[in-house]
């Protein structure tokens, strides 16, 4: 068979090894893999068709697939979230064929480290915003932004992953007949994960970049205090604490990264800092915290595995 087409053809759950589980999901399971014809590593997602329809979930695939797609380009900012290779299917599975992040996720190595240095925390907030920044340049709001979602490849570069909750922005929320409720246009209702939940989003009114931005405050919080700020025994308890504003800053937080979050994780989200800026995020690029940061060049990124 001619190359060109060798290499067209799609993929088969033949073409690569399945090696090792490095994640799983509710109707999802992630294989470190490897292409049996040159060795090449990837993260391969095996979404169970059965569950998906039983739950209703197609929609949460399609956007994921979707979202991918667009930010997976050759632009210098695409370079921070996993690449979608390619996608093929069998009787029982949808496969999506991703790129492999060998360092594990941003949850990890905090747990290892507990906390960040401040100059690893700039570097990563950094890098979080020139991503988020082609979020928007791409019209696609994340809405599960957190500490697992934020993986690291072999250079210690941040790899954006998981976008089955994202929506992109000018396409409706329409759901096709049988899909995951019987109204045919749905309410925001709650996606993502309790703790980094936006209160818009939490009671289900309209979800915008600003979204973004208040998940982004609670993961640089974080990276500094090795905790997420809003913790509670219960999801309801977490909730009312997000609802309430109820969090606190340790005694020996650095000022500049405090004045930033309180900036973020505000409840009205137009008065988030960046909400009203209109391409860049150019009112959180002048923030204190990145006052020694060239935006054209961020340097090389921290090796996490070494201190
Ligand atoms: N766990 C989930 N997705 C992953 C990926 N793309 N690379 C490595 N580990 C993962």
């Amino acid at each position: 068979m001619p190359q060109a087409q060798n290499e067209d053809r799609k993929k088969t759950p033949k073409d690569f090894y399945f090696m090792k589980i490095i994640g799983e999901g509710s109707f999802s399971t992630v294989f470190h893999a490897a292409e049996v014809e040159n060795k090449k590593e990837y993260a391969i997602k095996v979404l169970r068709k059965r569950h998906i329809i039983r739950e209703n979930k197609m929609e949460y695939v399609n956007r994921e697939k979707k979202s991918l797609l667009s930010l997976g380009g050759s632009e210098a900012a695409s370079r921070f979230f996993v690449h979608l290779y390619a996608t093929f299917q069998d009787a029982d599975n949808l496969y999506f064929v991703l790129t492999y992040a060998r360092n594990g996720d941003l949850l990890d190595h905090l747990l290892r480290h507990k906390t960040f240095n401040i100059k690893w925390v700039v570097f990563y907030a950094a890098e979080l915003l020139l991503a988020l920044e082609f979020m928007k340049s791409k019209k696609i709001i994340h809405r599960d932004l957190k500490p697992e979602n934020i993986l690291f490849d072999k250079n210690w570069h941040i790899l954006i992953t998981d976008f089955g909750s994202s929506k992109i922005i000018g396409e409706s929320d329409v759901i096709k007949k049988g899909d995951d409720t019987k109204s045919r246009r749905r309410r925001n209702s709650f996606v993502g994960t309790a703790q980094y939940v936006s209160p818009e989003v939490l009671h289900g009114e309209e979800t915008t970049y600003a979204s973004d931005l208040w998940a982004y405050g609670c993961v640089i919080y974080q990276m500094i205090s090795g905790q997420a700020p809003f913790r509670a025994a219960t999801e309801y308890s977490i909730f009312q604490k997000i609802t309430n504003l109820d969090f606190t800053f340790s005694e020996n937080f650095n000022l500049s990264a405090k004045d930033l979050i309180e900036k973020l994780i505000v409840t009205v989200p137009e008065n988030r800092l960046g909400a009203l800026d209109s391409s860049n995020y150019d009112s959180i690029r002048e923030h204190v915290l990145f006052e020694e940061t060239n935006w054209d060049d961020l340097g090389p990124a921290p090796v996490l595995s070494e201190d």
